[in-house]
This record gives structure tokens, C-alpha cells and sequence, in this order.
């Protein structure tokens, strides 16, 4: 049996969580305190892949590679492939041909999450060998998705954001090639929006008698390119924990299942979970509220938080409102400022976005 390589798509330009995005890969941003790249990882490692290549974009991928390392942490060896400029899913892969070379391959879409893992997909691929299988999953707005139509085991057409899509498949950022991928992305021209699409390269195998599979997932799936998508995914994930209390509490009460690590520190405050407060953290005289993970080395005192991701490095002091549904990158601070005149002040970058009471 050839064994299978992964590709992970860690490219792209993540317009859609800007300001994070200005100065982190959005592949980098925690999901209960692991950078939702990781999860990919993860399954792949877990459904027996050993050789993973992850796609960087020149911006932000030496922090990519700084924080992944070369895989032995996770158990398999990755290799880093530089694309030049996001042109597109299908040229990711034509990125990564030099790599993958003739071995069957599953491609992940790094901001994806997939409860279910993918060993279910990677059975499937080696029991029926498919020329290409895609994932599918049921959508109530399929419009806004990458949109699947089957002829019983087979797909026969792919159609991107339709406006009047003919089933509510919708395509999950997982799919499985053989090398024929290959051929089929260089066959393609860019789409309207400039890109070597994906669906279209798929599209191609099937225009060309290519038998392409459909698989639809069990559980949940989720792209965290957005920031309620994120929130949304740090609340599957935080709902998975099973409570762990190692950092100190001080006249503290700590509610359901939190995980507390070691070093953070606890002072008349409550969380009631599931929430995840990260190792060097101090709250103080604060409530934390569900599906909240406070990053590492946070600061909270008089303040309430709920439904939120906050990065390593960020405080939030002497909150008349309870802040929730909210997201702030490393190194933010939000704080009452006692000083006249009374005002509102502020220090924010490039596509911040603050709401206020
Ligand atoms: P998208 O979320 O579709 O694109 P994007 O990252 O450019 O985000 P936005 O739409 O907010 O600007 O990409 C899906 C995944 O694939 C994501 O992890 C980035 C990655 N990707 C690449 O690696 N190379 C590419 O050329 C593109 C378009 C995306």
C-alpha cells in the first residue's frame, strides 16, 4: 500500500480576521488554547500519516514554522513548502507536487476543525479507491458554500456559492487526491476571483470521467475563518474538556469542567466552565463565564468575561459591563482609565472592532 502524505493549507491571507490576521497566521489563533493548526495535526498523525507538508505564505509562515517545529512533537515529520502568493487552493497544491510527488495525499485546510478526525475518510479512500473522495456535510445555507450534487456513490458536479443550489452538501475543507490532482489543477484557468480553484480542478476530474466519491461527515465541522466561527469552535472544543484544577485558587470557586494550569493564579474570583485559563494567568476579583479561554500570562481583575478567546499577554481591568463574544490578540489591554476628563480612549490598529455600551 503507498502510503498516504498529508498537506496542510496554512497559506492564504485571512482577510476575514483582520486585525489578528495583520500580524498572526489566522491558522496560529487559539481554539481552547491551541492553535486550531494543531487539531489538524492531529488527526492526520492519529489516521497513521508520517510525512505532512504544511503550505506557508511568506508573511507569516516562519512563525509557523517556529511554533510546529519538525513534527516530532506530534509524532510525524513536516515539511514546510513556501507559496508565493494565495493563488488559490488548486495552486497550493501544484505548490506541493515537488513534495507529494506521485503518493496519494489528504489535503486539510489548516483553520478547519473536524470532530470526527479523518481516519472514517481515510478507510473509505483505501477500501474504494476513488480517483478523489470529498467530504460533505449538511448545511442550512448551502449558498454560502462550496456545493456538492450526487449521482448515488458518485459526484457529478460541483458548483461554488450557488445561488440556487440543488442540495444542501456542502463541501468541509477535507478532501483525498491521487495524483491525478495534479493534471487536473493544471488544467484549470483562474476563476473570476483570480484563483486556481479547487472545485474547479475537482470539477475537472469529473468532466473527465474521473470517479470522485462523496463521504459526509459525522459531527461537527468548522471553519474558523471568521470570528464568530472561531468563538463557535472554541466552544465545541472547550466542550470536549474534562475538568483539571493545577494552578492556585484563593478564595476562588471553580464550576463544572475547567481546566486550570499549573501557574495560574486565582484571587475571589469564579469560572464556571467550560472554560480553559491558561498557565502564568492572575484573575483577580472577576467572574469568568462559559466557553471562555483566557491565553497564557492574562491579567483580569474586576471584570467580567464570557464566550470569549483572549490571547497570551492580555488584560482587562475595572469592567462596568460584562465583555463577551469577543476576541483579542496578543498584548491587549482594556482597562477603565480614572483620569479627566471622563472619556473614552483608545489606542487601535488597522480593521479593529469595538463595540461599546
Ligand atoms: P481561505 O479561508 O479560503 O482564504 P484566506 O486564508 O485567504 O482567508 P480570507 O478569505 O479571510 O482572506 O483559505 C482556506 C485555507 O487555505 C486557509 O488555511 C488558508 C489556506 N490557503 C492557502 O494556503 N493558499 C491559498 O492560496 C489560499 C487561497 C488559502
Amino acid at each position: 500500500m503507498t502510503p498516504l502524505k498529508g498537506l496542510i493549507l496554512s497559506g492564504g491571507k485571512g482577510t476575514r480576521l483582520r486585525p489578528i490576521t495583520h500580524t498572526s497566521a489566522k491558522q496560529l489563533v487559539p481554539v481552547a488554547n491551541r492553535p486550531v493548526l494543531f487539531y489538524g495535526i492531529d488527526a492526520m498523525a492519529k489516521a497513521g500519516i508520517e510525512e505532512i507538508g504544511i503550505i506557508i505564505a511568506p508573511e507569516t509562515g516562519e512563525e509557523i514554522k517556529e511554533v510546529a517545529g519538525d513534527g516530532s512533537a506530534f509524532g510525524v515529520k513536516i515539511t514546510y513548502i513556501l507559496q508565493d502568493e494565495p493563488a488559490g487552493l488548486a495552486h497550493a497544491v501544484l505548490t506541493a507536487e515537488p513534495f507529494l510527488k506521485d503518493s496519494p495525499f489528504v489535503m486539510y485546510l489548516g483553520d478547519n476543525l473536524l470532530q470526527g478526525g479523518i481516519d472514517d475518510l481515510v478507510a473509505a479512500f483505501r477500501s474504494n479507491e476513488p480517483d478523489a473522495l470529498i467530504l460533505l456535510t449538511p448545511v442550512p445555507d448551502p449558498e454560502h458554500f462550496g456545493v456538492a450534487e450526487l449521482d448515488g456513490d458518485r459526484v457529478v458536479a460541483l458548483a461554488e456559492k450557488p445561488p440556487e443550489p440543488k442540495t444542501n452538501l456542502a463541501l468541509v475543507g477535507v478532501y483525498m487526491f491521487t495524483p491525478l490532482i495534479h493534471d487536473a489543477a493544471r488544467a484549470i484557468e483562474p476563476s473570476a476571483r483570480g484563483e486556481l480553484e479547487i472545485t474547479d480542478a475537482i470539477q475537472h476530474l469529473v468532466d473527465t470521467d474521473k470517479r470522485v466519491e462523496p463521504h459526509v461527515v459525522q459531527g461537527w465541522w468548522k471553519d474558523t475563518g471568521r470570528l464568530d466561527d472561531m468563538l463557535e469552535a472554541n466552544r465545541l472544543i472547550l466542550d470536549r474538556f474534562e475538568r483539571r484544577v493545577d494552578g492556585e485558587l484563593i478564595d476562588s470557586q471553580v464550576e463544572g469542567r475547567v481546566v486550570i494550569e499549573a501557574g495560574a493564579t486565582l484571587t475571589r474570583s469564579t469560572v464556571r466552565g467550560p472554560a480553559i485559563i491558561g498557565a502564568g494567568a492572575n484573575l483577580t476579583d472577576c467572574y469568568i463565564g462559559p466557553y471562555t479561554a483566557i491565553g497564557e500570562d492574562c491579567v483580569v481583575e474586576k471584570a467580567e468575561v464570557e464566550h470569549s478567546i483572549l490571547l497570551t499577554g492580555s488584560s482587562v481591568h475595572d469592567l462596568d459591563g460584562r465583555m463577551e463574544s469577543s476576541l483579542l490578540g496578543r498584548n491587549v489591554h482594556i482597562r477603565r482609565s480614572s483620569g479627566q476628563p471622563r472619556a473614552f480612549r483608545f489606542m487601535v490598529g488597522d480593521n479593529s472592532d469595538i463595540g461599546i455600551l
